[in-house]
């Protein structure tokens, strides 16, 4: 009977699943953060399904001299040394699609809360001030969104914009002119995004294609009445020159899910006014957590039982 660890906090649907296919499963959801013990029991098992916090890096995936799969609950595999695992003949899988609507929403959230500076507001009546003139917002109503990455996440984010009455114009170099009418954006390039756009959002994974694709530079080249969302990766954004940009009244505001360090427990970004943060919760609902986990074990069992 094959043997799979899951070493971080999995929606318990993984657990049965697993168990209904006849597979032993180890429910360990906070082994992912004692890299020593991960690594010590390792050798045990011939499937690890992980979320984010345990890191698949080369070092443990010496010590996995059984393990077949690595199923990551979720999209970004970049907590997984891929190479290493190939090396090896270890499957790396993900679930490209359970939690695109719950990260959408996500995108879609942060830019109404920065648009409006809900959370400053909310703190404000919290502490009993009152301040009704000091939140001044604005309208989205019929401003453009700049969407990079016009995927499966950044797809949905266009057709939930355009509930909100936005104008939409993509930058994607895979997007086909098709598939750009068939979700009704406009394709751009880079420049004419960043020159235009009222508020940006990215939707792609971190590449070398894709790191700092909000350089200094091209932060230079927005408007000052832009706001951005990051609920991708971080790592997309010079974190230090946005900051500044936003000090300097260059830029308008930033929502923020994801950080370049992550955890993150500092950034230039954080403790500025304009500036909306959460911790990475892009994922974060029950119904995307048992979709992923679903999926994952789905996946995984398929794979060690029948080889596909
Ligand atoms: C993902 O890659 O699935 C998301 O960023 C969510 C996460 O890492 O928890």
């Amino acid at each position: 009977m094959p043997k799979v660890l899951i070493s971080d906090a999995l929606s318990d649907a993984a657990v049965q699943i697993f168990r209904d296919r006849g597979i032993e499963v180890d429910f360990q959801p906070k082994l992912g953060k004692d890299k020593e013990k991960l690594a010590e029991i390792i050798g045990d098992y011939d499937g690890l399904a992980i979320r984010s916090a345990t890191k698949a890096t080369e070092k443990l995936i010496e010590r996995a001299t059984n393990l077949k799969v690595i199923g990551r609950a979720g999209i970004g595999v970049d907590n997984v040394d891929i190479p290493a695992a190939s090396k090896k003949g270890i499957i790396v899988m993900n679930t490209p699609f359970g939690n695109s609507i719950t990260t959408a929403e996500h995108a879609i959230s942060m830019l109404m809360s920065v648009a409006r500076q809900i959370p400053e507001a909310n703190a404000s009546t919290h502490a009993g001030k009152w301040e009704k003139s000091r939140f001044m917002g604005v309208e989205v109503t019929g401003k453009t969104l700049g969407v990079i990455g016009a995927g499966n996440i950044g797809s949905i984010v266009i057709d939930r914009a355009h509930g909100l009455k936005m104008k939409v114009i993509a930058y994607d170099p895979f997007l086909s002119e098709e598939r750009a009418t068939e979700i009704g954006v406009e394709k751009v390039d880079l420049d004419t995004l960043l020159g235009r756009s009222d508020f940006i959002t990215m939707h792609v994974p971190l590449t070398d294609q894709t790191r700092n694709i909000l350089s200094r530079e091209n932060i230079a080249k927005l408007k000052p009445s832009v706001r951005i969302v990051n609920c991708a990766r971080g790592g997309l954004v010079d974190e230090e020159a946005l900051a500044e940009a936003l000090q300097e009244g260059r830029v308008a505001g930033a929502a923020f899910d994801v950080f370049a360090v992550e955890p993150a427990t500092e950034s230039p970004l954080f403790n500025l006014p304009n500036v909306v943060v959460t911790p990475h919760l892009g994922a974060a609902t029950t119904e995307a957590q048992e979709n992923v986990a679903l999926q994952v074990a789905e996946q995984m069992s398929d794979y060690l039982l029948t080889g596909a």
